[in-house]
Formats: C-alpha cells, structure tokens, sequence
C-alpha cells in the first residue's frame, strides 16, 4: 500500500485525514503529543506508526526524516493560528507562526524528497486567508501566503519526476484550533474537518494523468 506520511496529525484536519485514508494507505502519523497519536494509530490499525517530534527546532524535524525510509506521499499539514493586529505584531509573533506554517513544511519535503517515489504527491495544508483578509490575521496570512508561493514553485521542479503538488485551503472548520468563547455560536456553520479530509483524499487518489492543483473548502453559508 502506499506510504503517507501525516503531519499535524495528533487533532482535528491531520487526524481527519488519517481516518479517510488508513483503509488504503500505510500512514506515518507526526506531531508532539504522542498520547493522541497513539490513540489514533490504534484505532486505525496495526499497518500504522507515528512519530513524536516537534517540527519547530531541527532535532524534531531530524526525527522525522530518520523514521522514513521511502514514502509516496507527504501532507504538510501541521500548523499554527495566532492573532496580532498589525501594530501588535512582534518578532516573536512571526517565528512562532513561520517556523511550523512555513519552515516546518518546506525543510521536511526538502529532506524527505530524495525518498518520495514518482506517482506520489506533496499536500500543503494552506488556507482560505490566502483569498479573504480577515483583521487581526496578518502574520498568520503572510504565513500561509508564503506556502502557497513555495508550492507553486515546487509543483514546476516536481513535475519531470511525476510527483504531484496540491494546495489544500480550507475555511473556518470545526477544530481545536478555535477557542470555544470565540467559535460558540459560529461552530455550527464550520466545515466539518472529515469534509476538508475528503478533498484531500481525493487529490492523494487522483488518477496518474490529473493534477488537482487547489482545492478551497469553505463554508457554504459563507466566510466566518
Ligand atoms: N481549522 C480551521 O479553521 C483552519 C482553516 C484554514 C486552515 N487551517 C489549517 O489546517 C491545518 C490543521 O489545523 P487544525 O484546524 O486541524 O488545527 P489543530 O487541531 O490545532 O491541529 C494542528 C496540528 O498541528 C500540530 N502541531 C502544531 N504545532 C506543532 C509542532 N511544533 N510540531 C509538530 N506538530 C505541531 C498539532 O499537534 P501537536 O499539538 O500534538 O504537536 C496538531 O496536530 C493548519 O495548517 C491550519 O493552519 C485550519
């Protein structure tokens, strides 16, 4: 079966993911707590592994990149939401945002390429901030901005290997990463994280020929 390995998967999108496609793929599930990936792992089944790692610092993302021998596809889907309002925005703000939504994803595929095999794909997990500005989103949208312009760079350089690069931009979806004060009333108009989960399963089994290059799921009452 083919290799995917799963960053971001301990909650919400990442997890989601690993549950649509642990029937017909060997998943490699990352991220810090380790409690939740071995809960995950259990419930999908014995083919399954994870690795515990904090992708912000280089022994984490070393980690990772030893625990792979060769894999078919890579989800950079881990990632960070913090809030700044412009004149707020600090440098610590910044590098806590950049070192998992935008080093994290590109120093992983840089290492992990020599090991993904032609037919395979890169899923960049970006957002729908990309298109829509929301106030107090600045860092977090430059971040994801950044990912985006890496991506579509990188499916240029892929392509003569015949590995695929899709960009993944979900809306506001029913996750953790919403605090309850703030999501409260607003959670029942969020994407359901299983949903963003199927597009993601779709552009991983693509037939060899197609490439779906973006996919944005959004809510369909609108932006939240
Ligand atoms: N929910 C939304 O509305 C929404 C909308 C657009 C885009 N997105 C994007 O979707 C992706 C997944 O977000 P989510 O909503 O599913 O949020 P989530 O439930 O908070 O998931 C974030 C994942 O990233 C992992 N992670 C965070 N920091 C990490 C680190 N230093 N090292 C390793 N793993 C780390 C977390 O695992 P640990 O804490 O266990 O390390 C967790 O599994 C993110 O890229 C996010 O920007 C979400």
């Amino acid at each position: 079966m083919p290799t995917v390995l799963i960053t971001g998967a301990s909650s919400g999108i990442g997890a989601a993911i690993a549950r649509a496609l642990a029937p017909r793929h060997d998943l490699i599930l990352v991220a810090r707590r380790a409690d939740r990936l071995t809960a995950l792992a259990t419930e999908l089944g014995p083919r399954h592994r994870t690795i515990a790692a904090d992708l912000a610092d280089h022994a984490g993302l070393a980690a990772v990149v030893s625990g792979v021998a060769e894999l078919d596809v890579l989800v950079n889907n881990a990632g960070v939401f913090a809030l700044a309002n412009g004149d707020a925005i600090t440098a610590e703000h910044l590098d806590g945002l950049w070192r998992i939504n935008v080093n994290a994803p590109m120093l992983l595929t840089a290492a992990l390429l020599p090991r993904l095999r032609a037919g395979g794909s890169v899923i960049n997990v970006s957002s729908a901030v990309v298109e829509n500005a929301f106030t107090s989103c600045g860092a977090y949208t430059a971040s994801k901005c950044a990912l985006e312009g890496w991506s579509r760079v990188l499916r240029e350089e892929l392509r003569p290997r015949r590995i695929r690069v899709g960009i993944l931009a979900p809306g506001a979806t029913d996750t953790e990463v919403w605090p309850p004060e703030f999501a409260g009333a607003e959670r029942s108009r969020m994407v359901r994280a299983a949903d963003v989960a199927e597009a993601a399963r779709m552009m991983i089994e693509a037939p060899p020929a197609t490439s779906f290059d973006r996919i944005a799921v959004t809510p369909s009452s609108g932006a939240i």
